[in-house]
């Protein structure tokens, strides 16, 4: 397990998300309430990043034709039994937040 600072906490914007590179992956990070998800930033409709559309409580919807996923699930909401985009543990400590990309993301 090894966290690696990526961001901190106040570059989070509302609304969207931020994107960060870790390890040559394009990583979303995402603001819900007062939890943190990271996910891979890239749309499997047609690339694009995710972390550029709109945010609305966990349900970010892409930019480029409005494909909704869920932040803390990887999912399409409609489509439970589809394939997730890939998540990844995120955690904050003094202000900065921190991902580790070879453990599990920690239950939602
Ligand atoms: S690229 Fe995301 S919905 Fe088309």
């Amino acid at each position: 397990m090894a966290y690696q600072r990526v961001a901190k906490l106040a570059e989070l914007p509302q609304g969207r998300g931020l994107c960060i590179k870790l390890d040559g992956i394009e990583i979303g990070l995402f603001q819900v309430g007062e939890r943190i998800y990271a996910m891979e930033n890239r749309c499997p409709h047609a690339d694009d990043p995710l972390s550029e559309g709109v945010l609305d409580g966990p349900i970010v919807t892409c930019r480029a034709h409005g494909w909704q996923f869920d932040v803390r699930t990887g999912f399409r909401p409609e489509d439970a039994d589809g394939f997730p985009i890939p998540r990844f543990s995120v955690r904050v400590r003094n202000g900065g937040i921190e991902v580790d990309l070879q453990s599990e993301p920690l239950p939602r």
